[in-house]
C-alpha cells in the first residue's frame, strides 16, 4: 500500500498547480496564523513582567491592546485559512471528479461489465473525498501543526536551553505514546465500519427484495439475521468507543502532565533565577499549546493512510486505458450507408465465441430483418457496428469505410440505435429527446415528432415537452422506443438499428412504431431485430442467426417463396420459436 512520491507529486502538480495563486495565499495565511499563535504568550510574558515592576501603566495598556489585536487578527487569519483550504481542496477534487467521470464514461463496455456502478461511485466519490480531506487537512492540520511545534521549540531553545530540551523530550514521548495507542485502536475502528457496511448492505438487499421475502414468508429469518447483525454492531461499536475513549483520555492526561511538568520546570528555573515570572507563565502557555498539534498529527496519520489507499486506486483507474480508440477520421457520404461484415469473429471473453465468421453486405437504403433464437448473437452483432466492442477478427465497414478508421463520435453520429430497453432519464420529455442538448429547438422537436407520426401522442402529453419523465414513468417499452426513434431522427444517421422490444405492445403503440420505422427507413439503411411478424413482413432481406453463425441470408420474398428454406418453414410453422 505504498504510494510513490511520484504519484503524490503528479497529483499535486495536476490539481494544485493550476490554482497556485490561491495555494500561495493559503500558505501565507497558515504561516501568519502560526506566527500570531506563537507571539501571544510572548506578549503575556512582557505583560506579567512589566506588571511586576509596579510601573509602566501605558506599556501595560499598549500590551493589553496589542494582545487583543493579535488575538482578533489570529481569528480572522484562521477563518481565511479555513476558507482557502476548502476552496483549494474543492476546486482540486471537483476537477479530479470531472476528469474521472469523463475517463470512466470513455472506458470500454467490457470494463463497465466487470465493475459495478457502486464501485464506480465509490471511486469517483468516496476516494476523491478521502483525497479532498487529505488535501485540506494535510495543508492546514499537518503543515500548521508542524510549523507550530517547530516554532515553539525554537523559541524555547532561544529562551533557555533546558526548557527547550525538556519540551523536546516531552514532544517525543507524547508522539510515541499517541501513535502506539492509535495503532491499537485502528483495528477496532475498522471492525466497526465493516459491520456497519454489512448492516447497510443487508438492509438494502432485504428492502429491495421485500416482495419476495413476504411472499416466501421469510420475515423471521430476515429478522433473525437482523438481530445478529445489530448484536455484532453493538459489541464492535462499544469496543471502538472504548478504544477512542482511551485515546482521548490519554490525550487529556498528557496535557495535564505536560502542564504540570512545565510549571515544575518553570518554578525550578525561576528559583534558579534563570527566568522571570512572566517566562514561567509563557512556558506554561506553550505547554498547553503543544498538545493540540501533537494529537492532531497522530490523527492525520490515519487520514494519510486512507488517502494513500485512495490515491493508489484512483491512479489505477486513471491508468486503465480504452482498447477501443478513435481512428484518423473518415468522411461518410450523406444519406443511407451500406453495412458490410467481412469474416467477423467476436466473443465477450477470449474463451467464448458469440459470433463466428460473419460475412454479409447490406446495400444502402435496404432493410434487414435479423432473426434468431435468444442468445444467438443478434444484439451482439449490432453492438459491433457502433463499436461498443471490437471484434477479435475481421472487418466491419460502414459506407464502404472500415469503422476503425472513423472517430467514435463521427461513427456514432451516423448510427441511430434503438435498444431493446430504452433508458429514460429523469427529466422532461424534451430532455429525453435531446439528451440534454439545449441547442435543439422545440420547433425542431415538434417537427420530428409530427414527421414520425407521433403528433397525437405528443398532443396527449399533459405538459407537452415539459412533461416530466422518470426511469419508471409508466411509459411502455414501446413508447420508450418511440422516444428513441425521435432521438435518431434528430441526428444525421445513415443507419438505424432497432432491437424490437420483446414485450407485448398494445396495438396502437405497435402501429406507431411501424409507421415510425417506415419513415426512418425511407432514406436510411435499417437493421431490425424483429420480434413481430408484422415487422418481419416489412423488411427487404432476412438473416437468421444460429449459435453465432449465419444460417440463412437472402431476399425476404425469395426466401419466403422457396419451400426449402428455413424462413419458409418458419413462416409455415410459426415464428414463435425464433421471435421469442
Ligand atoms: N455483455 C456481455 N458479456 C458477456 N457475455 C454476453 C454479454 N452480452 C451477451 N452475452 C452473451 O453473448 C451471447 C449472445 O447474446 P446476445 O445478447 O447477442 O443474444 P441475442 O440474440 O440478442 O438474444 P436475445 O434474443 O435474448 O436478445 C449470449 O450467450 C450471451 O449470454
Ligand atoms: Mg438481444
Amino acid at each position: 500500500m505504498n504510494v510513490s512520491l511520484r504519484q503524490y507529486q503528479d497529483l499535486l502538480a495536476s490539481y494544485l498547480w493550476p490554482q497556485r495563486g490561491r495555494v500561495a495565499l493559503l500558505a501565507v495565511f497558515i504561516l501568519g496564523n502560526t506566527g500570531l499563535l506563537l507571539v501571544t504568550p510572548q506578549i503575556l510574558r512582557s505583560f506579567i513582567d512589566t506588571a511586576q515592576t509596579g510601573q509602566g501603566f501605558t506599556t501595560l495598556v499598549t500590551l493589553a491592546l496589542l494582545f487583543g489585536g493579535v488575538a482578533l487578527g489570529q481569528q480572522v487569519v484562521s477563518v481565511l485559512a479555513t476558507y482557502f483550504t476548502e476552496r483549494v481542496a474543492w476546486t482540486a477534487t471537483n476537477a479530479l471528479r470531472a476528469d474521472l467521470a469523463r475517463h470512466c464514461l470513455g472506458l470500454d463496455m467490457s470494463f463497465h461489465h466487470e465493475h459495478t456502478p457502486g464501485e464506480m461511485i465509490e471511486r469517483v466519490d468516496g476516494d476523491v473525498n478521502n483525497l479532498g480531506n487529505f488535501l485540506s487537512t494535510f495543508t492546514v492540520q499537518i503543515v500548521g501543526s508542524c510549523l507550530l511545534l517547530v516554532g515553539i521549540l525554537v523559541l524555547l531553545y532561544r529562551e533557555e536551553w533546558r526548557a527547550g530540551l525538556g519540551f523536546t523530550l516531552f514532544v517525543l514521548l507524547s508522539v510515541t505514546v499517541l501513535v502506539r495507542l492509535r495503532n491499537i485502536s485502528v483495528p477496532y475502528w475498522r471492525a466497526r465500519s465493516e459491520v456497519r457496511a454489512n448492516m447497510f448492505g443487508f438492509l438494502e438487499e432485504r428492502l429491495t427484495g421485500t416482495e419476495d421475502i413476504r411472499a416466501a414468508n421469510a420475515q423471521p429469518y430476515v429478522l433473525r439475521r437482523f438481530y445478529e447483525l445489530t448484536r455484532e454492531w453493538m459489541s464492535k461499536e462499544m469496543r471502538a468507543g472504548l478504544a477512542i475513549g482511551v485515546f482521548w483520555n490519554t490525550n487529556e492526561t498528557i496535557w495535564a502532565v505536560g502542564s504540570a511538568a512545565s510549571l515544575a520546570l518553570g518554578a525550578y528555573l525561576f528559583l534558579d533565577e534563570a527566568i522571570t515570572l512572566g517566562t514561567v507563565y509563557m512556558l506554561f502557555h506553550y505547554a498547553t499549546m503543544v498538545v493540540q498539534p501533537i494529537s492532531r498529527l497522530t490523527q492525520e496519520l490515519e487520514q494519510l493512510q486512507h488517502a494513500s489507499a485512495s490515491i493508489l486506486r484512483l491512479g489505477e483507474l486513471l491508468h486503465t486505458r480504452s482498447t477501443i480508440l478513435d481512428g484518423a477520421g473518415v468522411a461518410y457520404p450523406a444519406g443511407a450507408l451500406s453495412v458490410e461484415f467481412d469474416n467477423v469473429t467476436f466473443g465477450y471473453h477470449r474463451e467464448q465465441t458469440v459470433l463466428q465468421d460473419i460475412s454479409f453486405r447490406l446495400a444502402p437504403g435496404r432493410t434487414l430483418g435479423l432473426l434468431g433464437r435468444t442468445g444467438s448473437g443478434k444484439t451482439s452483432l449490432t453492438r459491433l457496428v457502433c463499436r461498443l466492442y471490437d471484434p477479435q477478427d475481421g472487418t466491419i465497414r460502414l459506407g464502404g469505410q472500415d469503422i476503425r478508421h472513423s472517430t467514435l463520435p463521427d461513427l456514432r453520429d451516423r448510427i441511430g440505435m434503438v435498444t431493446q430497453n430504452v433508458q429514460l432519464f429523469h427529466g422532461t420529455v424534451r430532455d429525453n429527446l435531446t439528451l440534454f442538448d439545449p441547442d435543439i429547438s422545440d420547433e425542431r422537436l415538434r417537427e420530428v415528432t409530427a414527421e414520425l407520426g407521433l403528433g397525437s401522442w405528443y398532443a396527449a402529453l399533459p405538459d407537452g415537452l415539459d412533461t416530466l419523465l422518470a426511469q419508471d414513468s409508466g411509459l411502455s417499452a414501446g413508447e420508450a422506443q418511440l422516444l428513441a426513434f425521435a432521438r435518431v431522427f434528430l441526428r444525421p444517421a445513415g443507419l438505424v438499428i432497432l432491437d424490437e422490444a420483446s414485450s407485448r405492445l398494445d396495438r396502437g403503440t405497435e402501429r406507431l412504431i411501424e409507421r415510425a420505422l417506415d419513415r426512418l427507413a425511407a432514406d436510411r439503411t435499417v437493421i431490425v431485430i424483429a420480434h413481430r411478424l408484422t415487422t418481419v413482413q416489412r423488411v427487404d432481406e432476412i438473416m437468421i442467426l444460429e449459435d453465432g453463425f449465419i444460417q440463412e441470408h437472402g431476399d425476404r420474398q425469395r426466401l419466403a417463396s422457396d419451400p426449402r428454406t428455413r424462413f419458409h418453414g418458419l413462416l409455415r410453422t410459426g415464428l414463435e420459436e425464433v421471435l421469442a
